[in-house]
Order: C-alpha cells, then sequence, then structure tokens
C-alpha cells in the first residue's frame, strides 16, 4: 500500500512530498523529497522498523554483532570503545530509542520492550566482562606482587643522630634539670656583645686569641664564642631577676683546620646570675656536669687562668677517664684533661650589663663540645664531624642511639 501526502509549503511552488509505504511485514518506508522553486534538493528517506519480523531482525542483528565484538573484549579500552558504541550518545543501542519518538502508540510498548531487551544484555554482559578484567588485572597484579618470605631480608641502612646533638641534647637535659633556661644566640653577631660587653674592648690583647670572620667593616662578624649570649640575657633581664641559662652553638675563628682545631667548632655557655654566688657553687656545678659526662668516678679540679669577662678564671680539668691518672697518650701523660673555661662573672661586666655588682654575683662557663664528644667517644679528629663521608661517620653509630 502506498499513501502520497503532499504539502505544499509556500505559494511560490515550495513543497515537501512524503510517500508512505507500508509493507506486508509492517515496514514502514517514509520516502520525503523536498522541493525549492520548483526543483527537488533533497531526498530524506527514514525507515521505522515497528514490531513484527523485521523489528526483531533488527534487534538480533544488534545482539548478534554485539555478541560477537563483545567476546573480544580483554581490556578496559575496548570494553569502553564498546560500551561507547552501543550506549554512548550516538551508541547503535540509543539510537534505536530514539526513533521512539516517532513510532505510532500501539507499537510503542512492543517497542520499548525489545529496545530494553538489548539495551540489557548490552549492559550486563558489558558490566560482567568488567568485573573479568578487573579481576584478572588484580591476578595478574597480585602474582607479579607475591613476597617471598624465604628471601633473604635488604637492610635497610639505619641513621644515626649527629653525635654533637647527642652532646648537646644531653647537656641540655642535665641542665633543665638544674632548673637552667636553654636560650639561643645569633651567630652572627655585634662587636659589642661579642667583645666589647664581655670586657674585651678594641685593642685588648685577650681579643688575639678569637680573631674571626668579619662581615662589615669590623662592627659585624661571625661570633668567636658563646659568650655574647650572657651579654644579652642579661641586658634583658635589665638587672632585676637571676639568671640560670646554657647556650649551644655554632661558633667560628680564623683558625687553621687540624686534628684538633676548626675554623667552625661548637661551644655551650653557662650563666649563672644571683645573690651570694662563688667560685665554690661553679665547682660544684661543674662537678655534677662531668661526672654525668664521663662517669661516676670522674674527678674535677680547677687550674687558675685568664678571660677578660671572668674574675677569677679558670680552666677546668677532668681526670683522665683512660688511664684513670696515671698518664696516657690521650691526657698527654698530665692524668687531667681540660674541658672547658670559666669563671666568676667579671663585676665590671654585671655593671656594664645592667646587673648591680654589689647584689648580683655569679659564674660563666663554655664548654668545647667537639672536645666533649672526642673524649666520649674515643674520635680522634675533629674533622671528621664536618666531613660528609658517611665511612668516616661510622664508626660514631652507636648501638644505643638505633
Ligand atoms: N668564652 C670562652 C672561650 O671561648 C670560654 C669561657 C666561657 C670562659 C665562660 C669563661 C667563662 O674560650
Amino acid at each position: 500500500m502506498v499513501i502520497t501526502y503532499e504539502f505544499t509549503l509556500e505559494p511560490d511552488n515550495n513543497k515537501v512530498i512524503t510517500y508512505s509505504y507500508v509493507t506486508r511485514d509492517k515496514c514502514i518506508v517514509i520516502y520525503e523529497s523536498r522541493w525549492y522553486h520548483g526543483k527537488k534538493f533533497a531526498l530524506e528517506f527514514i525507515v521505522f522498523l515497528l514490531g513484527g519480523i523485521k523489528m526483531i531482525e533488527k534487534v538480533n542483528e544488534i545482539k548478534k554483532e554485539f555478541e560477537k565484538t563483545s567476546s573480544m573484549i580483554t581490556d578496559m579500552k575496548t570494553l569502553n570503545d564498546i560500551r561507547i558504541e552501543y550506549l554512548g550518545k550516538q551508541g547503535k543501542v540509543t539510537e534505536l530509542s530514539k526513533l521512539m519518538k516517532d513510532v505510532p502508540n500501539e507499537d510503542k510498548k512492543e517497542f520499548g520492550m525489545l529496545v530494553n531487551d538489548v539495551r540489557t544484555i548490552v549492559t550486563n554482559t558489558l558490566d560482567s566482562k568488567k568485573e573479568e578484567i578487573e579481576t584478572k588485572e588484580l591476578n595478574e597484579k597480585l602474582s607479579k606482587e607475591k613476597i617471598d618470605i624465604t628471601l633473604p631480608a635488604t637492610s635497610v641502612k639505619c641513621g644515626a643522630p649527629n653525635i654533637l646533638e647527642k652532646v648537646v641534647e644531653d647537656m641540655e637535659s642535665l641542665f633543665m634539670s638544674m632548673g637552667y633556661d636553654v636560650i639561643e644566640g645569633p651567630e652572627i653577631e655585634e662587636d659589642l656583645y661579642n667583645f666589647e660587653l664581655l670586657n674585651l674592648p678594641k685593642g685588648h690583647p685577650a681579643r688575639d686569641s678569637q680573631d674571626t670572620f668579619y662581615l662589615e667593616g669590623d662592627k659585624i662578624l661571625l661570633r668567636s664564642h658563646t659568650s655574647p649570649v650572657q651579654a644579652r640575657v642579661m641586658l634583658e633581664g635589665k638587672g632585676q631577676k637571676p639568671i640560670r641559662m646554657v647556650c649551644p652553638g655554632k661558633t667560628y675563628r680564623r683558625d687553621d683546620d687540624d686534628a684538633t682545631h676548626s675554623h667552625q667548632f661548637m661551644q655551650i655557655e653557662g650563666l649563672l646570675i644571683d645573690e651570694n654566688v662563688t667560685l665554690a657553687d661553679l665547682k660544684g656545678t661543674f662537678d655534677v656536669a662531668a661526672k654525668h659526662l664521663f662517669g661516676e668516678d670522674c674527678v674535677t679540679r680547677f687550674r687558675p687562668s685568664y678571660y677578660p669577662f671572668t674574675e677569677p678564671s679558670v680552666e677546668t680539668d677532668i681526670s683522665c677517664f683512660s688511664c684513670k691518672g696515671k698518664g696516657c697518650p690521650i691526657c698527654k701523660n698530665t692524668g687531667w684533661i681540660t674541658i672547658s673555661g670559666a669563671g666568676v662573672v667579671n663585676p665590671k661586666v654585671l655593671q656594664m650589663c645592667g646587673y648591680d655588682p654589689k647584689k648580683w654575683h655569679g659564674f660563666a662557663f663554655g664548654f668545647g663540645l667537639e672536645r666533649v664528644a672526642m673524649l666520649k667517644y674515643g674520635i680522634n679528629d675533629l674533622r671528621a664531624f664536618y666531613l660528609t663521608d658517611l665511612r668516616q661517620n661510622k664508626p660514631f653509630d652507636r648501638k644505643e642511639d638505633k
């Protein structure tokens, strides 16, 4: 049966002619020809496959084709490509359902069921394929990552705390337990704090032993000891309150590097200011620190010395822990080892830093940290602390730190 409709769109011979043709198996073919100014310029045809054998055939055709392609899916990429080919915006199944709007009402249900059927098949198959691939990929990954626990383990190289840092921490905690604060001071220092306020005016001969690196003229320098922190802390205290502080840190001097000297080294400074403080308090404090560092049987002694900022000044010695005082290379056969400079704070310094020497007294000390570490851990070359050669540092890795 052929039904022909003709619509005239505009008076000047523009028209659309629609021919409808219904076949025996309910296949409707619609041809549409468009005319413009008396000329045919387009021929379009739309094929509706509605119900009946033809529709099933069309669906089956898509299903069969899908079965074939889907059986070849072995990886995610192909799977995703095929998902787009069938279920994407312009996918084969999606195109089928787009036809729904043109399907006559009485056939919509049947058409819908058929399209849904094919959509369900495609979706389910792709989902289970996806699961299959994921499981396969996971198994492959797991089998590759299998750990053979019978293999010998690769040893993990474990670092050790820096030995100087260990000594610093150890001394900090000791002094903190005695009520001292831990203070930090600047490494780039002013001449004022490093020398002047410590009773080392310009031209003072004791400056020679503390020659350092100057950054700007003769005012700014790398501190040659941690003692400037004494001046800073006293000025901060404004002569009003007692002081107990230790200050560890880097110091610098214009020394040629050798086994016992370095242009950069570390000190820990100590300062105690209070009323009625004497040299005996310094002796007691030093004795506690020495025993803490080198063992209970360590004996201490003071030797007279000179520092412009302490009066009297002493060199503090410990009995040689190696030979117990008999004499050996470590103590250069003297039985004693010097580990710090110390003394009673010079009244001039107290005055310059705002503390009334009639009321306040104090003591100060400065340990050379490398020296303590070298003695404590049997290191015989100071340069070893500043080398980056791990083999050099290895002997200092102590078991107790791991
Ligand atoms: N600052 C002195 C030095 O570096 C050590 C010291 C500190 C001496 C405190 C006395 C008091 O040599």
